[in-house]
């Protein structure tokens, strides 16, 4: 939405101006996945879908918040007393960056906030993330915090594990507030580095949201934690990330179920090198191998795959030939693939593949073709 109907909106419901506004992309990861909780490597890109914040600080301790997405419902609070979440679940996010900053010693300040954005929810493109960097992004203005995009997104991070009870990864967060602009973003978990990559030119990145209704997704994520946790314990490494696939192999200790989530993740790492490389160089059919690779990894080994979600791979693949590369992405259980294609293969997804998935499954995927936007931005009026 523009700018200028937004800060009419706001006007309008605080018959006062916005003074600015901090905003902050979903992301789509192009692989490594659940690889970041096991210090490895990622590759997200963010995505050109936003959730912006409009915002003016107040002279008093009262966060009150209104969502475009959400008509009708709204939440109010104070920073001056110690924060509990409340009645709306989009509400408790903004909660959520408010209790961890509060609770790191940081004196936070009133505002009148505006939420709007058009990340798809609920298809694992990191709504929540974007809500929380952007949110992260306006205390730390009004507020005057002085924290860098990297402390944001811990704070984000933390918000999910401590206040919204996710024990997610640090992925989602890190690349809402630092990527940038048609470019993906590699992230070494173990030290939080990061290095831009570009994105080749010749392809683009497409979409498919499954729309399978995602369930159980916080209770099986957090087994697969447990079961890495405890592989690398049996493995005597602080975290995956530092064994190898033959001590995995040839630990007699692992269980089977630990013996494949912990092969997942190694092997997954090692395909993120060699994305970076095949990215860097343009090699889309090396990209497809390593993305088909994990995407067989993500359903054989790390079962965090859905028919849905294999079906539409599979036709995805199919669809494409050598003309470009699919796999799921995000947590699982439902959500969205990703593709990186030659752009004139794009109608042939639009075409021919979303028809075939809503003959085999009956349902209706959503398709946006996407570039890579701006991390975190912080403007003025
Ligand atoms: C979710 C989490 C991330 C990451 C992915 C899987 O998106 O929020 O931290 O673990 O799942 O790669």
């Amino acid at each position: 939405m523009e700018f200028t109907f937004l800060a009419e909106q706001f006007s309008a419901i605080y018959h006062t101006a916005a003074e600015g506004v901090a905003s902050a992309p979903g992301r789509v990861n192009l692989i490594g996945e659940h690889t970041d909780y096991n210090d490895g490597f990622v590759l997200p890109c963010t995505l050109n879908f936003r959730t912006k914040v409009l915002f003016k600080a107040r002279a008093d301790n009262v966060i009150k918040v209104h969502s475009l997405n959400y008509p009708g419902e709204s939440d109010c609070f104070s920073v001056a007393e110690p924060i509990k979440a409340g009645p709306s679940q989009w509400g408790n996010y903004v909660r959520a960056v408010a209790f961890v900053l509060q609770r790191a010693g940081h004196k936070l300040c009133g505002a009148d906030l505006l939420i709007e954005s058009d990340v798809p929810q609920g298809a694992g493109l990191s709504s929540s993330a974007a809500l929380e960097v952007a949110i992260g992004g306006m205390f730390n203005s009004v507020a005057q915090l002085k924290l860098t995009p990297t402390q944001l997104a811990l704070f984000g991070q933390q918000a999910e594990n401590d206040f919204m009870d996710c024990q997610c990864g640090i992925m989602d967060q890190l690349v809402s507030a630092n990527g940038q602009s048609h470019h993906a973003l590699l992230i070494d978990c173990q030290d939080l580095s990061t290095q831009l990559v570009a994105m080749p030119t010749n392809l683009v990145v497409v979409i498919i949201n499954s729309n399978y209704p995602r369930k159980l997704v916080d209770s099986e994520y957090n087994q697969r934690r447990l079961a890495c946790e405890a592989a690398a314990k049996k493995l005597g490494v602080s975290s995956l990330r530092q064994t190898t696939l033959d001590a995995v192999e040839h630990n007699t200790l692992l269980s089977d179920v630990e013996r494949k989530r912990a092969r997942h993740v190694v092997s997954e790492n090692l395909r993120v090198i060699d994305a970076v490389q095949a990215l860097q160089t343009g090699d889309l059919a090396k990209l497809r191998t390593l993305m088909a690779q994990s995407h067989q990894s993500l359903h054989g080994d790390y079962e965090v795959t859905v028919a849905a979600t294999d079906g539409l791979v599979k036709l995805s693949q199919q669809a494409l030939g050598e003309n470009g590369a699919a796999r799921m992405t995000g947590g699982g259980f439902g959500g969205a693939i990703v593709c990186l294609c030659l752009p004139e293969s794009v109608a042939t997804l639009k075409d021919s593949v979303i028809p075939q998935y809503q003959q085999q499954f009956g349902l209706a995927a959503d398709l946006y073709v996407c570039t890579a936007g701006q991390g975190l931005v912080v403007q003025y009026f």
